[in-house]
């Protein structure tokens, strides 16, 4: 084993950081016997000194990031500050003094991804992720090296803890929406501002990110059509109930099937019980893989907290050391198919609309004849009389798949028949 320890710096020691300091200490010799030499937190960089955790000796730490990354004896950066600035200006710093990064950065890498791929490529350094999307679960690893001699057609995951908490809290409780944000508050899931979660910009740049590796070509943030999850309601889950299904918000990215370009989106869906992705409870993510040779794979754990997120900072901070030992350098950018993303419009899926119509002869007829002038063709329809004497029937219509422009469409001409009186719901149906 080299005696020569291989040089760390830490940016951030909030419940991240501060997980990887302490399990750097109490596992150091095992890191040292995986990698073939020690490893050394050389200098922490934080923006609150009096707040660090971990056990983190004083001495390491500094409030000067920048002068930290460019002190040019470090091997490995790192970031788990998040967050666009200044992390990637010390990302971009740290390649061109010499270190390798590991992130776990989500939204900068949806974002900008190509930027630093770009300057780490640029200096010869390593930037490895794995921590950016769904927290412990192996899955950036297996996409960009196990599957690299695969195709890969379609990934759809539960990829955010706090909603899948939610609905799931939903599902089983019969809770409506706030209710079941007010527990995940009191629990710790749910951030004091769970905008980023709730309205699906988390998922999105976990999308974009997934995307991206899986099929080799670039998808930002931007290009991730995106809706939350603050409007599912508990008729949502009774409808879901009726067809044999259940809530969940899904990251879906796929190919289509010309193979010419890709799509990515992140929205809520029904999906059947059958379904793995249906069993996944409570905060916990599951991502679920199809690929042309290996077939259908699921990946399922933890995807938040410090410790889960700290396993896989480790991991990649192992990868790392050990390519650095070998003098080599692991994967980097792969977007050389150049897939242009689709917009939603072009997404192929289903379905599932609940309408309160009058109840009167030629009502149903009135209702298929919009799907039929938008194209869409219909799987079930149910109607259901009521019986607090208003006239009005409910009626469920489940569609086969369509463009979901077609769909849309649908939908806001039904709005506007006379006979309809309300949309009581609108679910895309997946899965099946
Ligand atoms: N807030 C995220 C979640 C974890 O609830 O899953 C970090 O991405």
């Amino acid at each position: 084993m080299r005696s020569r320890p291989l040089k760390v710096a830490l940016l951030g020691c909030g419940v991240v950081g501060s997980e990887v300091a302490r399990i750097m200490t109490t596992h150091a010799d095992d890191l040292a016997a995986r990698i073939g030499a020690p490893v050394e937190l050389a200098g922490v960089a934080v923006r609150r000194p009096d707040k660090v955790r971990g056990g983190v000796p004083a001495e390491l730490i500094t409030t000067d990031a920048t002068a930290l990354v460019k002190r040019g004896d470090i091997d490995v950066v790192v970031e788990v500050i998040g967050g666009i600035e200044p992390a990637r200006s010390l990302i971009t710093t740290a390649f061109e003094h010499g270190a390798s990064v590991v992130s776990a950065n989500k939204a900068l890498l949806a974002q900008d991804g190509a930027t630093l791929y770009a300057a780490a490529d640029q200096h010869g350094q390593d930037l490895y992720y794995e921590a950016a999307v769904a927290g412990a679960i192996p899955l950036i690893r297996p996409l960009r090296e196990s599957l690299a001699g695969d195709k890969i057609n379609r990934v759809m995951g539960i990829v955010n803890g706090t909603t899948n908490f939610i609905l799931d809290k939903m599902d089983t409780s019969g809770a409506g929406y706030s209710e079941a944000l007010d527990e995940a508050t009191a629990l710790g899931y749910a951030e004091a501002d769970p905008t980023a979660d709730v309205e699906g910009f988390d998922a999105a740049a976990k999308a974009a990110i997934l995307a991206g590796i899986a099929f080799h070509t670039r998808v930002r943030l931007d290009d991730v059509y995106r809706e939350g999850m603050t409007e599912v309601t508990a008729a949502d889950f009774a409808s879901a109930k009726q067809m044999g299904c259940t809530i969940k918000l899904l990251a879906i990215c796929e190919r289509a099937a010309d193979g010419g370009s890709v799509t990515a989106r992140v929205h809520p869906a029904m999906i059947p019980l059958s379904h793995p992705l249906a069993s996944v409870r409570e905060a916990y993510n599951a991502v679920f893989v199809e690929a042309e040779a290996a077939g259908r794979l699921m990946f399922y754990g933890p995807g938040a907290g410090g410790s889960p997120t700290a396993s896989a900072v480790l991991g990649d901070l192992v990868a790392v050391c050990r390519n650095r030992l070998n003098e080599a350098t692991g994967p980097g950018e792969s977007a050389y198919t150049r897939l242009p993303v689709s917009p939603m419009g072009e997404v192929v899926t289903r379905y599932h609309i609940s309408l309160d119509v009058a109840d009167k002869p030629g009502v149903l007829a009135q209702v298929a004849t919009v799907f039929a002038e938008h194209g869409v063709s219909i799987d079930t329809v149910r109607q259901q009389g009521r019986q607090d004497g208003d006239g009005e029937a409910s009626l469920v219509v489940v569609t086969h798949r369509a463009p979901d422009a077609a769909l849309s469409g649908t939908v806001e001409a039904l709005r506007k028949l006379d006979t309809v009186r309300g949309v009581a719901s609108i679910m895309r149906v997946e899965g099946e």
